[in-house]
């Protein structure tokens, strides 16, 4: 069985389909703070199958203790924490203690237990602001807020725990940015408050619900000014973390990092006109200040995903922009 944690949120519920779909047993453990457990009836009309759920926070020490006790784990999916950077910068606290103290909650439990396989959800913000794109996993890592600490502490977290005890298997996956949702339009990403990422915003704009979207910054040094992003599918990004278990089963005990992306920049004006065009909708905007902390270009080098995992990202901007609008029309905010 494999254990998810933050199996209710957006990557997270995507990558259970994926595993359930590929005959394997999942259970999620989430504290459903930025999640709902509605999702789980929705990933059974999607498989058929419901997947074990237990509502719990890692930062409860003996409910990780317990996790491992109750549940025949082999293997680890390790997505919670909290993830939004502006938030990170208020709160750093609460991030270092939900994500980083989580996180050796979770790896005391699996080493105490002898499950020593892990895939973990980093991200390309441990590239920091100096790498030149397309970015690599052997290039130098920095972050400049605290989430992005999070995410790079963790890494290095996993690194000295597979010094000290080569027998562990981890697998840190940096992703891009994900987009889109389920082809059925049942699930999705619908965050709380207006939301930070660009394709919510999209989402709500087309809707009606924002009247009128900004463009951060259109004087970057990109070809139309506004900045380019590695955009990606989100069950191509599921369907990455089962390559991951498949390598780890595979190849045994290691600890890589790997990029999970397409290889393919968008504009932000790219991207919204993909989206006018896939859907008919106007997208309402003006052109704002550039945001703090945004480089002008990001995009993955994903060589080694499909070196080692046999893995490339398959759908295009297009697919993101239909499902995504599909799941926006059903259940969106
Ligand atoms: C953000 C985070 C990153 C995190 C990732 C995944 C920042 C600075 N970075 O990446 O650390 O790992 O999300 O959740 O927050 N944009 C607009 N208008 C909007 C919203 C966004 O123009 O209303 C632009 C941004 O300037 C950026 C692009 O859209 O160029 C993508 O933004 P976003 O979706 O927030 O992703 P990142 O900034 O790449």
């Amino acid at each position: 069985m494999i254990l998810v944690t933050g199996g209710t949120g957006f990557i997270g519920s995507h990558t259970v389909c994926e595993l359930i779909e590929n005959g394997k047993e999942a259970v999620i453990v989430d504290n459903l703070s930025n999640s709902s457990d509605d999702v789980l009836d929705k990933i059974k009309k999607i498989t058929g199958v419901k997947p074990a759920f237990v509502k719990g926070d890692l930062c409860d020490k003996a409910l990780c203790d317990r996790l491992f006790k109750e549940y025949v784990i082999d293997s680890v999916i390790h997505f919670a924490g909290l993830k939004a950077v502006g938030e990170s910068v208020q709160k750093p606290l609460e991030y270092y203690e939900n994500n980083v103290y989580g996180t050796l909650n979770l790896l005391d439990a699996m080493r105490k237990n002898s499950v020593k396989k892990i895939v973990f959800s980093s991200s390309a913000t441990v590239y920091g602001m100096k790498n030149t794109p397309p970015l690599k996993e052997d290039m130098p890592l920095s972050a400049t807020n605290p989430y992005g600490r999070t995410k790079l502490f963790i890494e290095e977290i996993l690194n000295d725990l597979y010094a000290s005890d080569n027998g562990w298997s981890i697998v840190k996956l940096r992703y891009f940015n994900p987009v889109g949702a389920h082809p059925t339009g049942i699930i999705g990403e619908a965050p709380s408050g207006y939301p930070n990422n660009i394709m919510p915003v999209i989402l709500r704009t087309a809707a009606g619900k924002i009247e009128q979207m900004c463009v951060f910054g259109a004087d970057y040094d990109t070809p139309d000014g506004s900045c380019i992003r590695d955009y990606i599918h989100i069950t191509d990004l599921a369907k990455g973390h089962i390559k991951a278990l498949e390598y780890i089963e595979k190849t045994g005990a290691g600890c890589v990092a790997v990029n999970l992306g397409t290889g393919r920049g968008y504009s932000v004006f790219e991207l919204i006109g993909a989206f006018e065009r896939v859907t008919g909708k106007k997208v309402n905007y003006r052109v704002g200040e550039r945001r703090k902390g945004d480089v002008a270009v990001c995009y993955a080098d994903p060589t080694k995903a499909k070196e080692l995992f046999g893995w490339t990202a398959e759908k295009g901007i297009d697919s993101m922009c239909e499902d995504a609008w599909r799941f926006q029309q059903n259940y969106g905010k």
